[in-house]
């Protein structure tokens, strides 16, 4: 059967039928993975049954996972294959947490930006889902862009954002307390506009959980602009909630895509495998007639 690639009813994402991910893939498949992957930003997988080394293969595809160890207090699972495999999960075993990002809301973010290469890709297999909330969330960042008003992207147009490990400016001190889950602490400068190397489009690149202040801004003026930029790219006409079912397997573009996640109760359990590819630093983008 052909790999079929239907666009969602949404401001980004589509389905990709037709391929069983746990069997090997030509490359002709992965060029057209690749294709869809760049032009609809996040891409479902439904009803995958993908071993760790299956989801591994997948992953390698799309370049080099990041050579070190992923930030989490849990307990990796017994046969980790790559150091960078990372479970997503609630799951208590003897009062311990058995993954990372464990427990209910979280505010939208790109993954890894509080390094100075950040994740590309990012790419969660739902191994368990709670009954009721636990969806994620995914903004269209192109579009946030696109659609900024003008004297916001002249007065950022050469702006840069520093960005830290869980510590953004509007997450409330229970947030933080809870999301403070590793010992971890990184922070890194980006540009606020930049450009995708793939596709050559902008994207805003800034987010609530993660983007602490404006480079060079006064304190005030830093949150005040943030706050209308978070608020603006968290619009639902940009948004796509994924609702979870076991062996869905969701990848999203970390360069043009922000994600959150909902609510969900303390008695649901959750459980994702999560594999990322290595960035690059982000490129600022040229905003024409500005810079
Ligand atoms: C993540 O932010 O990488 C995890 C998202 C989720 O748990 O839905």
């Amino acid at each position: 059967m052909p790999i079929e690639i239907s666009p969602l009813t949404a401001p980004l994402g589509a389905t990709v039928t037709g391929v069983d991910l746990s069997e090997s893939l030509n490359d002709e498949d992965f060029r057209k993975i690749h294709r869809a992957w760049l032009e609809h930003i996040v891409l479902v997988f439904p009803e995958q049954n993908l071993s760790d080394e299956n989801q591994v293969t997948f992953t390698r595809h799309f370049g080099e996972m990041p050579d070190r160890p992923v930030h989490s207090k849990g307990i990796k699972s017994d046969h980790q294959i790559h150091k960078s495999v990372m479970l997503v999960s609630n799951v208590r075993e003897n009062g311990k947490i058995i993954g990372s990002l464990p427990d209910g809301e979280m505010h939208f973010h790109t993954d890894g930006a509080y390094e100075i290469n950040p994740y590309r890709y990012t790419m969660l297999y739902a191994l368990e889902v709670p009954r009721q909330g636990g969806n994620t969330l995914f903004a269209n960042m192109y579009r946030a862009y696109d659609t900024l008003p003008e004297d916001l992207k002249t007065r950022l147009c050469e702006a840069e954002a520093e960005h830290g490990f869980y510590t953004g400016s509007d997450v409330s001190d229970g947030m933080k307390q809870r999301l403070r889950i590793s010992d971890y602490q990184n922070s890194a400068r980006h540009p606020v506009f930049i450009r995708h190397e793939e596709t050559g489009r902008t994207s805003l690149y800034v987010s609530r959980l993660l983007t602490e202040s404006l480079t060079g801004f006064p304190e005030g003026e830093s949150q005040n602009l943030l706050s209308q930029l978070f608020d603006h790219s968290e619009r639902p006409e940009f948004v796509y909630e994924h609702i979870w079912n076991p062996g869905d397997f969701v990848v999203w573009d970390n360069r043009c895509a922000n994600h959150a996640r909902t609510d969900f109760g303390d008695s649901e359990r959750r459980m994702l495998r999560r594999t990322t590819i290595q960035g690059i630093g982000p490129e600022r983008a040229r905003v024409p007639g500005r810079g």
